[in-house]
């Protein structure tokens, strides 16, 4: 507790950060500082009335730009700053429960203790999260290095040019603001992750690692008997449903209704915008739905086949897929006959065929004509898996080591027709789950765990692709 509190005090003083102006025409003041008191601000004068500052044009548009993305990347760290606000807030809501506790434990039954136990497991969780949200790697303080570095050179080339004195003493200046901007980034190493920008890149040989389990809601409609459904965000979204989350969920595995929430507190509020229930000829089973471009795709059994129902214009679409296998599951899960996922290129399927004993098939969809485009036969035994998803064209599927441990133990590159066993295990809060998919647009993966809402924050391997690449801020 004393940790995460800790945690809270750190994180809230970065979060009032200056603007960064690194070249601001017209002073003479010669000032280039770290503002007083906790925050760290990127302010920075040039003693730019003598100099010819004509010619450094081009870097102030370059500075320009930087700060706007900087003032957007602000924004985010404000939503970082209301989420530790609201951690702090229950951690001190439990701690006086805790106390009460201590002071009179034989007013409390081994359920009260349960409960708080998994709220502080929750929080916990929560902001671990966080945590690791501010501890990737691509920053925008390297690429504001890189484009010190180029203003840098532009003073060189000047400094065979104009009066040394003068460029001397803009050097001065220039020196001061990168000690700053080292200071900054010393002090706040946390915040790179904010800036990371590979959201959407495949540039990486794989998933490497996923994070702890983080808890999202721990009983699903707040009944323990939910324990089949998913839940996640659009994979494609429509530009006004960018922060929606959707959840379906039922005490069996039939498919018959889906809610949609407008953001992240909404999903935990249970606070619902749009609740639709699907007509009964529509519903669906097995749970391995997912939800792209406000559309639902998952699997119906009369007939046995794909369904899609655009929630836009509530029109319903289903495809026969004649050699899939209505009997062939996963390892613990009845019905489970088609997996849909997404990913950085589109809409996908898996299921086994009795042709191939039961090894899986991955199939291309074609989202508007909602055809199959490509097949995949892989050597993996769909009972042998718990479930999939995909990552840029791979598939990746999943069992059990034991009751708390999942491991991903294959993946099938769809791009190079690769196989390859391989071992990332990971921790699992329940001991089953009945969806679990990847999300491209916040490269987090989604369980559905037993009623519990689960995400795992995952690692890439970037070693393949060693130069950093620069968020995009100039093009
Ligand atoms: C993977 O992530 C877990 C946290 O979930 C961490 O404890 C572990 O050390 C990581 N493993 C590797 C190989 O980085
Ligand atoms: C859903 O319907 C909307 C409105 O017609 C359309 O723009 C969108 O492409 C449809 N989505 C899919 C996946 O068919
Ligand atoms: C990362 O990828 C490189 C290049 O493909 C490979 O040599 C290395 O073993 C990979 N690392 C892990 C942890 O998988």
């Amino acid at each position: 507790m004393i940790g995460t509190l800790y945690f809270f005090v750190l994180l809230s003083s970065t979060v009032a950060w200056g603007r960064v102006g690194l070249w601001s025409e017209g002073s003479t003041r010669n000032e280039a500082g770290v503002d007083a008191g906790d925050g760290c601000s990127c302010d920075a004068f040039l003693p730019s009335s003598t100099f010819p500052i004509g010619d450094l044009v081009a870097e102030e548009q370059t500075a320009g730009e930087l700060s706007h993305k900087l003032e957007k990347e602000m924004d985010k760290l404000e939503d970082y700053e209301a989420k530790m606000t609201e951690y702090a807030e229950k951690i001190v809501k439990l701690t006086t429960e805790i106390e009460k506790m201590e002071n009179n434990p034989y007013s409390y039954n081994d359920g009260d203790f349960q409960n708080t136990n998994v709220e502080i497991k929750q929080v916990e969780a929560l902001i671990a999260e966080l945590q690791l949200s501010i501890g990737g790697s691509t920053t925008v303080f390297e690429s504001l290095r890189v484009q010190v570095t180029d203003m840098a050179a532009t003073l060189n080339s000047l400094e065979k040019t104009y009066d040394k004195n003068q460029v001397l003493a803009t050097r001065r200046e220039y020196i001061k603001v990168q000690l700053q901007l080292e200071e900054c980034q010393g002090r706040d190493q946390g915040i790179r992750h904010l800036f990371n920008s590979n959201i959407g890149s495949c540039a990486h040989t794989g998933l490497i690692n996923l994070s702890q389990p983080i808890v999202t809601h721990l009983n699903a409609q707040l009944s323990p008997s939910y324990k089949f459904g998913g839940w996640g965000k659009d994979s494609k979204p429509r530009p006004d449903r960018e922060s929606v989350y959707w959840f379906s969920g039922y005490t069996s595995e039939t498919i018959d209704d889906m809610r949609f929430y407008t953001n992240y507190k909404n999903l935990m509020l249970r606070n619902a915008f749009q609740h639709t229930s699907l007509k009964s000829g529509w519903a669906g089973t097995g749970n391995n739905f997912i939800v792209r471009d406000n559309t639902l795709y998952y699997q119906i059994n009369s007939p046995f086949a794909l369904a899609k129902l655009n929630f836009t214009t509530m029109s319903y679409e289903s495809r026969v897929v004649p050699k899939a296998s209505n009997t062939i599951s996963y390892a613990k899960s009845r019905h489970q006959n088609f997996d849909f996922a997404a990913d950085e290129n589109g809409l996908w399927v898996t299921y086994a065929t009795e042709e191939s004993d039961g090894r899986m098939v991955v199939a291309k969809i074609n989202e508007l004509s909602f055809g199959l485009e490509e097949e995949w036969l892989t050597s993996v035994s769909k009972p042998s898996v718990s479930n999939a998803f995909m990552i840029c064209g791979v598939l990746y599927a999943t069992r059990s080591l034991d009751s708390h441990t999942e491991e991903i133990f294959y993946k099938y590159d769809t791009n190079t027709k690769q196989e390859t066993y391989i071992s990332i295990p990971f921790e699992r809060f329940q001991e089953k789950y009945s969806n679990l998919d990847y999300n491209p647009t916040d490269q987090k993966l989604y369980m559905y765990n037993d009623g519990y809402y689960v995400s795992y924050q995952l690692w890439f391997n970037h070693t393949a692709t060693a130069t950093v690449q620069p968020p995009d801020v100039v093009s």
